[in-house]
């Protein structure tokens, strides 16, 4: 069987290319709205999502990420908006929680004709001094971690064909 959801989600690909225009408000809302709507343990809705559009957040933000992995490259790849998710480490599932906003939002931009890429890191950035004064300026409590960050955009590339699947990854518990 297939329909338009399983040919979204089997079209995706992470992309490193983007073009120097922002995106729409209205592709970014349409976005955003999806990722509210993510699944969370017991229904908390508790990760939230940082925009980052404007140059200085972002410059900032990228030395902060090239900063942990010990780059000089743009770990966002030049993508003009960055959706960074960050989730309350006292509920259990926060990674968890984040990680389906951040696949939500990946499948909702690409199914209106954007590319994204998931991208790490974030957990450490907001770990630091510098970190943290971002999310008090942000108004992101104490108790909240980096989880993930979406980079978003028009891809300037053609998206890349998947990767052959691995073998042996579905295993039926009673053969
Ligand atoms: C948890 C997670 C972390 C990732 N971190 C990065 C990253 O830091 N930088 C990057 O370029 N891509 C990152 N990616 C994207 C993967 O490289 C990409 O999903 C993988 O190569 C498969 O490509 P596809 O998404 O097009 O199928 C990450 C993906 C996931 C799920």
């Amino acid at each position: 069987m297939t329909n338009e959801v399983i040919q979204n989600i089997i079209t995706r690909r992470s992309i490193k290319q983007y073009k120097d225009q922002q995106i729409t408000d209205e592709e970014l809302q349409t976005v955003l709205h999806a990722g509210l709507y993510a699944p969370s343990g017991m229904g908390m809705q508790s990760p939230v999502m940082v925009v980052v559009q404007d140059k200085d957040t972002m410059a900032q933000i990228v030395r902060m990420n090239a900063a942990v992995m010990n780059a000089t490259s743009n770990p966002y790849y030049d993508a003009p908006t960055v959706i960074l998710v960050l989730a309350p480490t006292d509920r259990t599932t926060y990674i968890e929680d984040a990680s389906c906003v951040l696949d939500t939002m990946m499948l909702a931009a690409h199914s209106i004709g954007l590319a994204s890429r998931w991208i790490h890191r974030e957990r450490q950035m907001f770990e630091t001094e510098e970190g943290k004064k971002l999310m008090k300026k942000w108004g992101v409590p104490e108790n909240f971690a980096g989880v993930g960050a979406l980079a978003l955009g028009y891809a300037d590339c053609e998206l890349p064909e998947p990767k052959e699947r691995r073998e042996g990854r579905i295993i039926y518990a009673d053969k």
